[in-house]
């Protein structure tokens, strides 16, 4: 099944969403959620291709909403799908594995599991980090600080170690052969969005004070490289 066919088969239509900033419920199973069809742009201001993304290296974009930071990351080797990744609730789910010519191109919420850590303008506790020296070569992992949470990025960002309850959730991307470009369509598994937004309501006021944090964004999010995203990047 290609990316929009996958989906088409949302439960939640972006149309429904869009139509004010209120946050859907959680679906009762980790069925793809549909958002806004939003470009990806690099720093620029131009749309973003793939063959642009540095292998290795990590960048930070804004979806679905203007206030909540995802993860892209051209991990370098191909990430097929993952099929059984399980929620916090139970809900199973098949991640379908990264996108791009390679299929090494992946995109994940940047807001971890547990306690909610992610990066902001000042620091980030959660961060993408290649192997070292002493690791497979063909490894790497998006770790948490705040209390050691690992994930796997090629596997769906399901959780290695830790006390994240479940996997970060999957941004679905669509890529464009033609262009090389990418879009971001919706997510997959447990989204943290609601509980984000109520822990982080007097910060994100203050960011936002037009109150726009959490209108869906639509057109084009701009990609950056992490350490211009974030001051301070914890690295554990
Ligand atoms: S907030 Fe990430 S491990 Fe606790």
């Amino acid at each position: 099944m290609d990316r929009r066919s996958f989906v088409k088969g949302c439960t939640v239509a972006a149309s429904l969403l869009a139509g004010g900033p209120a946050l859907a419920a959680m679906p009762a199973d980790a069925s793809p959620r549909s958002y806004p069809r939003v470009q990806l742009l690099n720093e620029r201001g131009q749309p973003l291709r793939t063959a642009e993304l540095e292998a290795g290296a990590q960048y930070v974009f804004a979806y679905p909403f203007p206030a909540t930071p995802c993860f892209l990351l051209d991990l370098g080797r191909p990430a097929p799908g993952r099929e059984g990744l399980e929620t916090e609730a139970g809900a199973r789910y098949d991640w379908p594995g990264g996108v791009g010519p390679d299929r090494t191109v992946v995109a994940y919420s940047a807001i971890c599991a547990h306690k909610l850590a992610h990066p902001t303008r000042g620091i980030s506790y959660i961060s993408y980090r290649p192997p070292r020296l002493d690791d497979d070569p063909a490894t790497g992992v998006i770790s948490c600080c705040a209390e050691n949470s690992q994930y796997d990025p090629f596997a769906g960002a399901t959780v290695l170690s830790g006390p994240a309850p479940q996997p970060l959730a999957a941004i679905l991307l669509e890529h464009d052969p033609a262009s090389d470009g990418l879009h971001a369509v919706g997510t997959l598994g447990g989204e943290q969005f609601q509980r984000f937004f109520t822990e982080f309501e007097a910060r994100l006021s203050l960011e936002y004070p037009n109150g726009n944090a959490r209108t869906l964004l639509d057109g084009a999010t701009e990609v950056r490289r992490m350490e211009d995203f974030s001051a301070n990047v914890v690295s554990c």
